[in-house]
């Protein structure tokens, strides 16, 4: 009998060492080793699976390029964050918390594609709950299989026969190999199934979106070790109690990464959200204080976006600093700012800041208008109808430009806006689209002019 050959994984990264450790040389985390059991049988029927046809060395000029039949997958938002389209052959790994609905977002990229023949492989659900749930969000297709399975072995015998254009696989942890002993789910598992799979992606040129979890507690393999291997990493989010859901692009082999997609989450599954400054922006009836609004960009496209700020007398010693979905040492540093260029009295102050639609940002263009939100708070004067602003702010009370300024400015143009705050340093050499009154300022202290209109 073989001998049982154990090897101690690290939970977050992946780092293979042949005997427990402390603490991860490679990642520099603390208590993550598990112990696997991975005896490998001789005759690996994944490798048989997934035998691979070698290329031998080619000049660059020789080599053929598939860039230019990337596959349309009939959903705009998903196509702009894989950067137009997929690319056949691609690993596109779909990560996100519980319950945010990746098995609903893939399984409609799955209804929605006539023209692909796709298969889901879901080892979480049956055929029959997927299929009330295909049901629910009213979408039929021939050309789409359902195939409830967790055994990799199973699942590769299946595509090879049926010879799909795209494969779903929901979700990773849940998939397993003989040729690994331990159990579903841990690090050497999640490994060798993805490496299975990204080889079986790149000889047939079939593109494959494999689902991962992201525990918080971190007992399971989360996508981190994964990242690695696959060609796209993107990520579903969204705070639970809202119905708008962010595809981001982390990483991208083939576009950008700065592309975000927004859905609504509806009884009939994720509809697109086109035009996200439509949900972004609220409406009042008349002018409150606290509120501005700034014009954002993500990857290629622009949007406005509302912050809210509520900036209130410190009822203890230490003022209270709360950021939701915004880096708190950011906002920091712009309380700061307006405490020493501004002369505002932040320190006797608790500031709250919220933004639009539970949305994270991390633009420093919408700095302008956070700061905005919070003099307007401060001195409880609601900023003028139609004022936003675009650009970030340095640690001297400098107003620098925010990157693509112009496409800012025609998207409030747009939606409506009469005024918009950029940086002086615009002034000369850019042209600025027409039918908005653009206000150029050097410095913070200019901004509540600007803002409030001339009287201030
Ligand atoms: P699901 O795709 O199962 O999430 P995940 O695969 O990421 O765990 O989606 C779960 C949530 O989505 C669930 O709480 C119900 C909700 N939902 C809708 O609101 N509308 C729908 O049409 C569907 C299918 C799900
Ligand atoms: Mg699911």
């Amino acid at each position: 009998m073989a001998k049982v050959k154990k090897a101690y994984f690290c939970r977050e990264c992946g780092f293979e060492a042949p005997k427990w450790l402390g603490r991860c040389p490679s990642c520099g985390e603390w208590n993550t080793f598990t112990e696997e059991i991975i005896a490998k049988s001789s005759s690996s029927s994944v490798a048989v699976a997934a035998a691979a046809t070698t290329t031998p060395p080619q000049r660059v000029s020789e080599i053929e390029r598939s860039s230019h039949k990337r596959l349309d997958l009939h959903n705009a938002e998903v196509n702009r964050v894989l950067g137009g389209g997929l690319v056949p052959g691609s690993l596109v790994l779909l990560g996100g918390e519980p319950g945010i609905g990746k098995s609903t977002l893939s399984l409609q990229i799955a209804l929605t594609n006539h023209s692909l023949k796709t298969l889901y492989v879901s080892g979480e659900e049956s055929a029959e709950q997927i299929g009330m749930r295909a049901e629910r969000l009213g979408i039929g297709n021939e050309e789409c299989y359902i195939y409830s399975e967790t055994s990799l072995e199973n699942i590769l015998t299946q595509m090879n026969e049926y010879r799909p254009d795209v494969v779903v696989i929901d979700s990773i942890q849940t998939i397993f190999t003989d040729t690994v002993d331990s159990s579903a789910g841990s690090v050497s598992q999640i490994r060798e199934c993805a490496a299975a799979l990204l080889k079986y992606a790149k000889t047939t040129g079939t593109s494959i979106f494999i689902i991962g979890h992201i525990t918080k507690d971190g007992t399971i393999a989360g996508p981190k070790i994964l990242e690695h291997i696959v060609d796209v990493v993107l990520q579903f989010e969204g705070d639970g109690n809202n119905i708008y859901r962010i595809l981001r692009g982390i990483k991208n082999r083939f576009g950008a990464t700065f592309e975000i997609g927004v859905f609504e989450m509806l009884d009939n599954g994720l509809r697109a959200v086109e035009n996200p400054s439509e949900i972004l922006l609220s409406h009042y009836e008349e002018p409150l204080s606290g509120i501005a609004v700034g014009a954002s960009v993500d990857g290629i496209r622009p949007y406005l976006i509302e912050v809210q700020a509520l900036v209130s007398n410190a009822a203890y010693g230490t003022p209270q600093r709360n950021a939701t979905g915004y880096d708190p040492r950011r906002m920091g540093m712009l309380l700061a700012v307006l405490e020493k260029r501004v002369g505002m009295k932040m320190f006797q102050k608790d500031v709250f800041l919220n933004f639009a639609g539970g949305f994270r940002v991390a633009d420093p263009g919408l700095d302008l208008a956070i700061v905005s939100a919070v003099i307007s708070s401060y001195y409880d004067r609601p900023i003028a109808d139609g004022v936003c602003c675009a650009g970030e702010i340095g640690l001297s009370g400098e107003v620098r430009p925010a990157p693509r300024t112009e496409q800012r400015v025609s998207e409030a143009a747009r939606l409506g806006f009469r005024r918009i705050v950029v940086s002086g340093f615009l002034r000369k050499g850019v042209k600025m689209p027409k039918g908005i009154e653009v206000v150029y300022i050097n410095n913070i202290g200019e901004l509540p002019r600007a803002l409030f209109c001339e009287e201030f």
